[in-house]
């Protein structure tokens, strides 16, 4: 499978796009001089930009830019600002420009046993794949799209709420930029400001009753134009226009410099190392909320999360625990 991803229809546009990544105003002439191609070549691969659904602005007689300008992945950038326990648990960090999925590309590299340690990165996905079956929406240069490779002994017992302590590990890292109103919504959602800023789908695979591999997949929104997100059915948030100016690659660096050694010690530590820190930051804590998984549904008030990461559910005096489902404040879908 990934030998289909360097057969990417970005990866030719490319050049043209470091270019235009410094948000400066480059006449045709000049784009066409810096490639090697004609004018009219340049025009092709502009309008293909914009296909992407890139932001290209024409101005006339002057040229094009890309507003705002856009940090393309770098794995040199990644690598000067990981944290050193991080940099010696990162086997390999794969950059693509375009991919299907990033998790889908990391589950073949983990059933040919080449996964563990492996961080995967898309700067679009053609396919994105939330939870339940739902579409996630990944644009070119416009957030982090992110699979990180994992393989654990003992189970997926031993996994308990590993999906929440993984929601806990990116607050920590946006906390490290002083993002502002990040909250966590059960089982996985990174919240800002009452609405969604992050994703996680976990993926597993192989023998569940003892070395199974997990393939971690986070999206994150920086830099999401609204035009381009019609389709996402929820409220969103984009961490560039609450805090502009936070570098995707110091980001990413900082996921990692707190995912990969979460990962690492996960087996002892399990979800009650991060119980608290996960109660902390509970957008819905004390509120009353309806969970929904299937067709059922179910009214109570919000009292946390158990030690193996269920969310409870105060409903009429009684405390109950759920480990799946969906959960919205009561009254609102
Ligand atoms: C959710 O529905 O909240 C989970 C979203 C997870 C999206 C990420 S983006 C990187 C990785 N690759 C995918 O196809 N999905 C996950």
């Amino acid at each position: 499978m990934l030998d289909t991803i360097k057969k990417s229809p970005l990866e030719p546009l490319r050049p043209v796009l470091e270019l235009l990544a410094d948000g400066e105003t480059h006449s045709g002439e000049a784009l066409g001089l810096a490639l090697g191609v004609s004018r009219a070549a340049v025009w092709k691969q502009l309008q293909k930009l914009e296909q992407y659904g890139l932001a290209l602005e024409s101005i006339k007689g002057q040229g094009y830019r890309l507003p705002g300008g856009l940090e393309l992945l770098s794995s040199e950038k990644i690598y000067s600002t990981l944290g050193e326990q991080a940099g010696v648990l990162l086997r390999e960090l794969m950059l693509f420009d375009e991919v299907d999925s990033t998790n889908t590309e990391l589950l073949s590299l983990m059933e040919e046993g080449r996964g563990h340690g492996v961080a995967l990165l898309s700067e679009r996905q053609s396919a994105g794949r939330g939870r339940r079956g739902r579409q996630w929406v990944s644009p070119y240069g416009a957030g982090i799209s992110l699979s990180i490779g994992w393989e654990f002994n003992g189970g997926v017992q031993c996994l308990e709420g590993l999906s929440l302590a993984v929601g806990v590990a990116i607050a920590r890292a946006l906390e490290r930029f002083s993002v502002p109103d990040v909250r966590l919504k059960w089982p996985n959602d990174v919240w800002c400001r009452g609405r969604k800023l992050s994703g996680v789908l976990l993926e597993l695979k192989g023998d569940l009753t003892d070395r199974c591999a997990v393939v971690i997949g986070i999206g994150l929104n920086s830099g999401l134009r609204s035009e381009i997100a019609t389709a996402i059915d929820q409220p969103w948030a984009d961490l560039q226009q609450v805090k502009p100016g936070i570098s995707r690659n110091r980001l990413v660096a900082a996921i990692l410099t707190e995912l990969l050694p979460l990962l690492y010690s996960y087996t002892e530590q399990g979800f009650v190392a991060y119980r608290e820190a996960w109660m902390k930051l509970d957008q819905f804590a004390g509120q009353k909320v309806t969970l929904q998984a299937g067709s059922q549904t179910w009214s109570g008030v919000a009292v946390g999360v158990s030690e193996k990461g269920a969310l409870k559910l105060n409903m009429d005096g009684q405390v109950q625990h759920f480990h799946g489902g969906e959960i919205s404040l009561r009254g609102q879908v």
